[in-house]
């Protein structure tokens, strides 16, 4: 029997990359897993391996960045399962423009995604965890956040501090109602994020090269930061564990 038998784990994102991996990670440790993402193949994909290996997912689609479209989705989710243990805010995008060409629509385009997203799903993630008085939220964030950034551009670099921002917010509102929120940093990630900045203008085809070099452990994998993820979303190994940004990075921030 798996740490999260009989936990209800929802992750958004899950049709790729991070989410992907914490979404079969929390499956294989007998979670019964809700994959959100609005890439629907994306999550058939998902839901067809983990269900030949007779695990427990459901999927649905969720666009986080819809506020009417977080609430039908949580909605259902309450009315299908009663409650909800453990969200994972993975979903996000990422952009490339630079100062001081980013102007209005590239930046409304990634703050409405990777910061309002994170918020609507959290919020209504919230309301059900203080009703049921327990639960666990872990935000992916991006050590971008931290180290300014190579390549992202201002709005991906600021959607991914006022996250660490929203975890203090929520850690603070929710402890009292047993509910803990941590978020984690992760480096660079064997994802397709990391594949867009292969061939960015002025990196020579080195965009990629050029960020896991300055890595002390280079690229990590999604499983890496996944192992974390159940880590902070476990009330028995991080019960004591609210309000924290991990780092996850192979080293590229030291603090
Ligand atoms: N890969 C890295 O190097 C890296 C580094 C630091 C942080 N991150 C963060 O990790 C998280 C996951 O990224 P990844 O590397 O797995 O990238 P990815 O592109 O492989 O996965 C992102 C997923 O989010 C989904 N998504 C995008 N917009 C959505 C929306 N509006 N609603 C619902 N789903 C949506 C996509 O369909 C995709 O499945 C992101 O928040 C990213 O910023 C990644």
């Amino acid at each position: 029997m798996g740490e999260f038998q009989g936990q209800i784990v929802a992750v958004t994102g899950a049709s790729a990359g991070i989410g992907e991996a914490c979404a079969a990670m929390f499956a294989r440790e007998s979670a019964t897993v809700i994959a959100l993402d609005v890439n629907e193949a994306g999550l058939a994909a998902l839901a067809a391996t983990l269900k030949g290996e007779g695990l427990d997912i459901t999927t649905m689609r969720l666009d986080i960045s819809d506020e009417a479209c977080v609430e039908s989705v949580f909605s259902a989710i309450e009315k299908q399962y009663g409650r909800l243990d453990v969200l994972v805010n993975s979903a996000g995008i990422i952009s490339f423009e630079k100062f001081p060409e980013h102007t209005q629509v590239g930046w409304d385009k990634v703050m409405n995604v990777n910061i309002r997203g994170t918020y609507f799903c959290s919020r209504f993630a919230g309301i059900m965890m203080r009703r049921q008085h327990g639960g666990a939220i872990v935000n992916i964030s991006a050590g971008a956040a931290k180290t300014g950034g190579m390549n992202p551009s201002p709005a991906y670099i600021a959607s991914k501090g006022a996250i660490n921002s929203l975890t203090f917010h929520f850690a603070v509102q929710l402890a009292k109602d047993n509910v803990r929120v941590n978020a984690i940093c992760p480096g660079p990630i064997d994802t397709s994020m990391i594949e867009k900045q292969a061939h960015l203008p002025g990196t020579h085809g080195n965009g990629k090269e050029n960020i896991i070099a300055a890595v002390p452990l280079g690229l990590g994998q999604p499983d890496d930061i996944a192992y974390g993820v159940l880590f902070l979303a476990s009330n028995r190994r991080a019960r004591y564990i609210t309000g924290e940004i991990l780092d996850i990075n192979g080293g590229l921030v030291m603090d």
